[in-house]
């Protein structure tokens, strides 16, 4: 079932995100899956300003990079930490722990934690490419927590936000499709006329690994929240 809401632009979407937020909680949601990049931004500040209460919540995110600590200003911890959890604490927030270099162990300990906290309500965004999470083009979509090796044009478009190539991530912890797709309900955010194609084919084109957000199409509880540029393509 996919319910698609169309808003003026990025304020108007962070608005209703937060209302889907508020609208869960009230229906018993415990755990909450979040995404970092600009997409969720506004939803994350309008949850800021209001009265909401995570206290009693747990929220999980998606992914991080390899190599980065949490005070790290680039790392997804630091991200979390200034847009949401420094104004709406949560009684436990997992983030992957980038700080381990054991792929094995953190893969193993985040699938456990997704186990054990099944996701009420994911939120996504979405790459130009289609991937969710770091899942990009050709992951199964079978696949849990893994190990993503990111992509020269990703890692030279990051390098100019560190002092050194070396501190550049080279590698990335990202739930799987299928840990994204087990959430009880998905709420995936676009916005800008940049996102258009993608909305259209992700949502309207064949589902395929080739476009990993298509498998949002055979979810059963699907929101998507898209300004009028994001929606353009749309038929
Ligand atoms: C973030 C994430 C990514 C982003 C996607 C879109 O945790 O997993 O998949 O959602 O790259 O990024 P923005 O929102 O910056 O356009």
């Amino acid at each position: 079932k996919m319910r698609i809401i169309i808003v003026k632009n990025i304020e108007a979407g962070g608005k209703k995100g937060a209302q889907i937020f508020s609208e869960a909680l009230a229906n018993g949601a415990k755990v909450f899956g979040l995404a970092t990049g600009s997409t969720p931004v506004t939803t994350y500040q309008a949850l800021a300003a209001s009265d909401i209460d995570f206290s009693n919540s747990v929220s999980i995110n998606l992914d991080e990079y390899v190599g980065l600590t949490p005070d790290n200003s680039q790392s997804y911890h630091y991200f979390m930490q200034k847009n949401l959890f420094d104004f709406k604490p949560f009684k436990k927030s997992y983030v992957p722990d980038g700080n381990n270099l054991d792929a094995a162990e953190v893969i193993d300990q985040y699938n456990h934690i997704i186990e054990t906290n099944p996701i009420d309500l994911q939120i996504l965004g979405i790459g130009q490419n289609g991937h969710i999470g770091f899942n990009e083009p050709g992951t199964p979509f079978d696949s849990e927590t893994h190990e993503v090796a990111l992509s020269q044009s990703t890692i030279n478009a990051n390098s100019r936000f560190f002092s050194s190539p070396e501190e550049v991530p080279q590698k990335a912890y990202s739930m799987g499709i299928a840990s994204i797709m087990g959430a009880k309900q998905i709420l995936l955010e676009a916005f800008g006329e940049k996102k258009a194609q993608i909305i259209k084919d992700a949502l309207q084109g064949p589902v395929t690994e080739d476009v990993p957000a298509s498998v949002l199409q055979q979810h059963p509880d699907l929101t998507v929240i898209l300004d009028e540029a994001a929606a353009s393509q749309l038929e």
